[in-house]
């Protein structure tokens, strides 16, 4: 399908984008509609993908009702083209009571009629991918809403059809081990409900009671719904709260392996039918737990082809504030191996609270030492801050953050807002401090809506600092040296060297625990190199061999020289090795690295092109300004 000019659909006001249609950024390829199995569009995308999570009721509202809609993020797709994003995330659009941001779903197969029509998600899927983007949705598949049929049906109906899709019981004392999730909230995994005289299982919120996946056609009925999106032409699913979908007495009632053999179920049938789909798996556990669901990796992996790596996220928090590389270092170790069609999901912040479900409770003390300054600011286990407040609009720690989401192993998910450093608002209830309206001009609603003020879904953020006034879209589009702006630099960057989406991580040790330092680069069979996930290729510890004795730097140029861009293309399948240097600090710091494996080779800086100093016989000194950091394609000598 052609590409649309941004509709001014439904009455709705210019896009406050339109600068970016000039942009002259290379656009993506399109995405082909019609696709098969002898000519799948790209099965691995997902793994060099940026994702970008999009809260449709908070992105752009284009018929002036207060609320963010899907025609209305389809007039905004150019914006997300102009960034790089390559796979938008929507979070949940189905028929929904909103008491948990859609999470509570009331009917699988239809749209919150305020969001839209199901025409509509169709056009956003064709329109997505013919600017070069693909679209993937939450699916919930653990719980409904209470007010779904299907849990009307059976609480007023125990022995009809729907008697069994649900979780009863007499009592309330089952499954003692299983942990609240919603502390802030729920006292007890179990409601009593009075239509059906019996108590009922949630693991979130009371409202949410899950469905019971010992009954078949529960089973049946999900695969449906995956069916029902994948034929619509959606690109794949997060699927939210994974772990929990069984429940067995004397366990935790997570990751049981009868859950793990219907998501083997789950991606048989996307294998079976729709090629090219991703599966992205919300599992909020222990780095061992989660590469369970991926699956066997004979076979390259059979369950979710994505998952979270939930417990990095804190730990790159928590690294910067001690300025110590050890946190992250210790997580990527820990973290085993991933079957090779596999990738990790990484991000730095999301709708939800940063969570501290996955560190120890001295870390969690920590983290809230550090990073909740108000009780306000605290959500269940964890705390309810955007990125940017976190760091206290710093904008170089903003920047290191950014640099080690888009360089650490994994595919980058950014939160919407985010790339221009919006704020939060803890005064707002739950999650809410985080959900405010997208914040695209300085104009009325923030150019969210063109609805009275009042009418809107929450407040668009007004404070001085990050009030929509002074911070949003329009005005970082025509500043340069925006954070807007650095973060496409970036994204384009990354993207420019496929080695980060596919390479290999190996951490160097260097002298100074406040730089943290590793080189992304495809793994080389003669070596013996594990796959991403943190393992550690050459310590300083181990001796490393050089690939060719002693050699000196061939480049033509002299030092300092800018190179121009580099793209990783040249001999080396995927590009040139990367080295990614890292100052926690916010002071100053030198680091000597053992780059002797790369001896001969030159450093290019990313961004500039500008060869630095070859590596010779001695440790590689560097000096990096408080919370600096460097990207540099290790360029080997010529040949000969
Ligand atoms: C995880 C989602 O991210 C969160 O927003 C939601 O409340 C729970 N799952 C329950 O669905
Ligand atoms: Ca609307």
């Amino acid at each position: 399908m052609a590409t649309q000019p941004e509709p001014a659909a439904d009455g709705a006001a210019a896009s406050p984008l339109s600068p970016f249609r000039g942009s002259s950024a290379a656009p993506n390829e399109p995405v082909p509609d019609s696709f098969s199995f002898d000519m799948p569009r790209d099965p691995q995308w997902f793994k060099r993908a940026v994702f970008y999570e999009v809260l449709v009721r908070g992105f752009h509202d284009s018929n002036a009702d207060g609320t963010g809609d899907i025609r209305g993020l389809i007039s905004q797709l150019h914006y997300l083209e102009w960034l790089g994003i390559d796979c938008i995330w929507l979070l949940p659009i189905y028929a929904s009571p909103l008491k948990d941001g859609g999470y509570d779903i009331s009917d699988f197969m239809e749209i919150l009629p305020e969001f839209g029509t199901i025409g509509d998600f169709v056009e956003l899927v064709e329109q997505a991918h013919a600017r070069g983007m693909r679209v993937i949705a939450d699916l919930v598949m653990n719980h409904t809403s209470d007010q779904h049929p299907w849990f009307q049906a059976s609480r007023s109906d125990p022995d009809g059809p729907y008697g069994d899709f649900y979780m009863w019981s007499d009592t309330d004392d089952q499954y003692p081990e299983a942990r609240i999730i919603f502390v802030d909230t729920e006292q007890s995994n179990w409601t009593f409900d009075p239509v059906r005289g019996q108590y009922y299982w949630h693991r979130f919120f009371h409202h949410q009671p899950d469905l019971n996946y010992e009954n078949p056609r529960v089973q049946d009925a999900m695969l449906e719904v995956l069916r029902f999106w994948l034929d619509l032409g959606i690109d794949g699913f997060r699927l939210d709260a994974v772990p929990y979908l069984y429940a067995r007495e004397g366990t935790n009632c997570e990751n049981l392996k009868e859950t793990h053999e219907y998501l083997r179920r789950v991606r048989t049938e996307v294998d079976r039918l729709y090629p090219d789909r991703v599966l992205l798996a919300e599992a909020n556990q222990w780095p061992t737990d989660v590469v369970q669901y991926f699956g066997d990796p004979t076979v390259g992996g059979d369950e979710c082809h994505m998952a979270f790596h939930f417990p990095l996220m804190p730990r790159i928090f928590m690294a910067v504030r001690r300025e110590q590389r050890y946190p992250i270092s210790e997580i990527l170790a820990q973290t085993p191996q991933i079957p090779s069609g596999c990738q990790w999901g990484i991000f730095l912040r999301n709708h939800d609270e940063l969570t501290l479900e996955m560190v120890t409770d001295e870390e969690r003390d920590y983290m809230y030492s550090e990073y909740v300054k108000d009780p306000r600011m605290k959500a269940n286990i964890g705390i309810r801050r955007r990125l940017a407040p976190l760091l206290d609009n710093d904008r170089n720690q903003l920047e290191l953050f950014t640099a080690l989401l888009l360089s650490l192993p994994g595919s980058p998910v950014l939160y919407y807002g985010d790339e221009i450093g919006m704020g939060d608002n803890i005064w707002l209830g739950d999650r809410d401090s985080v959900r405010t309206p997208m914040q695209w001009t300085p104009d009325r609603n923030g150019g969210f809506s063109r609805c009275d003020h009042q009418r809107i879904y929450l407040q668009p953020n007004n404070d001085p600092i990050y009030g929509y006034q002074a911070l949003n879209v329009e005005a970082q589009h025509r500043d340069t040296g925006s954070l807007l702006h650095w973060t496409r630099r970036m994204i384009e960057i990354r993207k420019r060297h496929p080695v980060f989406a596919l390479g290999v991580y190996s951490e160097l040790t260097g002298s100074n625990p406040s730089v943290l330092a590793f080189v992304r680069h495809h793994a080389d069979p003669s070596e013996p190199v594990r796959s991403p996930g943190g393992e550690r290729t050459s310590t300083a510890s181990e001796p490393v061999g050089s690939p060719g004795g002693e050699r000196t730097s061939t480049a033509s140029e002299p030092v300092g020289s800018p190179r121009g861009e580099r793209t990783s293309t040249a001999s080396e399948p995927g590009g040139f090795p990367i080295l990614c240097v890292n100052n926690l600090s916010r002071f100053p710091q030198p680091v000597e690295l053992d780059l002797s494996k790369y001896n001969g080779y030159t450093p290019v800086e990313c961004m500039g092109g500008v060869a630095f100093p070859p590596v010779g016989d001695l440790s590689y000194l560097l000096t990096l300004p408080g919370h600096g950091f460097y990207w540099f394609v290790l360029e080997p000598p010529a040949a000969g």
